[in-house]
């Protein structure tokens, strides 16, 4: 989506926050679906909640869209508490997973709806309207029922209809889900840019880890209403703070074990020398979590951690192969190795083959 014609806006990371919310919290019926949320999205940031699904995150959208109620907590848009502000008078505007585009008006009457009720002058609103389906590319489409536009067509067309009121933030939901998976990459790449070239601030929900990691200037991963880690996308990938981030965001080898003398045994033959790790005492039982992508098999340097396994599994990916490597009785690693452009087939370890993993101490992370 090449946007020319509304003239981008530098992004404000300082200054005051454009969402925040300040012990957000829902029950529904004696139960807490959002237990005191504390956010601050800055102004211009790609913000995304990602999290399983009956986590809280429709919820906590719905909530800072105004269309329900905190049972306790406040939101503030732009610094200004809009808990009991009515959604129409919020700086918010929302696009949901189902587009929910008006079937009976063509595109332009649907991208112009917004406007059209607060009354502008019929040239004026003609323009914008054409300036908003030129930045979705759907300059050509405005004469067309959304029954007769293609998923991606019909999120675009909710997108404009969004973006033409200039809210301060914009709030999403799963807006991608209903796309196939290739149509979903390449609005996931338009979006962004899109995002990049109006500078709105874009609070983003979804499930699906790598959408959040690709996209978004800082993820915070929700598990039963609660905040389990917020920070960039390297962050929460390199440095998981929780078992349930590490487990959730890609793949982690975990494991559990006593915390001992600056290692942790996770075997009675393993142990895993790991840093320092705050608030964990000698006999305390952590978890450890390597990424497998991070583990070598062969070609080690002196500084890394080794130990020998046996290769029980190997599968071929195309670009990668993936092994499980048992460490001890019942332990088992996986590691991910690219595909190199100069490996062969025959450079692949096979079951049974007697191997050597190591990884960098840096890349082991403690967790309790
Ligand atoms: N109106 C309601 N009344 C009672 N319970 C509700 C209501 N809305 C949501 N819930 C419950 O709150 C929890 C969180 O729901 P929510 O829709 O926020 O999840 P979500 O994270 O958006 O999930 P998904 O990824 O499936 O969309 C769920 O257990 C759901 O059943
Ligand atoms: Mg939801």
């Amino acid at each position: 989506m090449t946007a020319t014609t509304t003239a981008s806006k530098p992004l404000s990371r300082a200054g005051t926050p454009s969402v925040s919310l300040r012990g957000l919290t829902k029950v529904f019926g004696g139960t807490t679906v959002v237990d005191h949320l504390d956010l601050d999205v800055a102004g211009g940031e790609f913000f995304s909640l990602l999290g399983p699904s009956g986590c809280g995150k429709t919820t906590t959208l719905r909530m800072i869209a105004g269309f329900s109620d905190p049972t306790d907590g406040s939101v503030l848009v732009g610094g200004e508490d809009v808990t009991s502000t009515p959604p129409h008078k919020r700086d918010v505007n929302t696009v949901f997973q189902s587009y929910a585009l008006f079937e009976h008006l063509d595109v332009r009457g649907n991208v112009g709806f917004g406007l059209r009720r607060k009354g502008l002058d019929r040239r004026t609103l003609d323009r914008r309207v054409s300036e908003m389906l030129e930045l979705v590319e759907l300059a050509d489409k405005g004469r067309e029922k959304p029954s007769r536009l293609s998923g991606g067509q019909r999120q675009r067309v909710a997108l404009a209809r969004a973006l033409i009121n200039e809210p301060k933030v914009l709030l999403l939901d799963e807006p991608l889900a209903a796309l196939d998976l290739q149509l979903r990459h390449a609005m996931q790449a338009e979006l962004k840019a899109l995002q990049r070239e109006v500078g709105i601030t874009f609070l983003f929900v979804t499930h699906d880890q790598d959408e959040a990691l690709s996209m978004s200037d800082r993820v915070a991963i929700m598990n039963n209403g609660v905040l389990e880690q917020c920070g960039t996308p390297e962050d929460v990938y390199e440095r998981p703070t929780s078992v349930f981030a590490a487990g959730f965001i890609g793949t982690s080898n975990l494991m559990s074990g006593v915390w001992s003398h600056g290692s942790v045994v996770v075997a009675p033959s393993v142990a895993i020398p790991a840093p320092a790790h705050h608030g964990s005492a000698e006999g305390d039982t952590v978890s450890v979590a390597v990424r497998p992508e991070k583990i070598w098999l062969g070609d080690h340097t002196d500084e890394m951690f080794r130990l020998p396994g046996t290769i029980e599994a190997t599968t071929y990916h195309g670009a990668t192969t993936r092994y499980r490597v048992a460490i001890a009785p019942g332990l088992a690693l996986t590691v991910l190795e690219q595909n190199l452009p100069r490996m062969r087939a025959e450079d692949r370890w096979d079951p049974g083959d007697r191997v050597e993993v190591g990884w960098l101490p840096e890349h082991t992370v403690v967790l309790t």
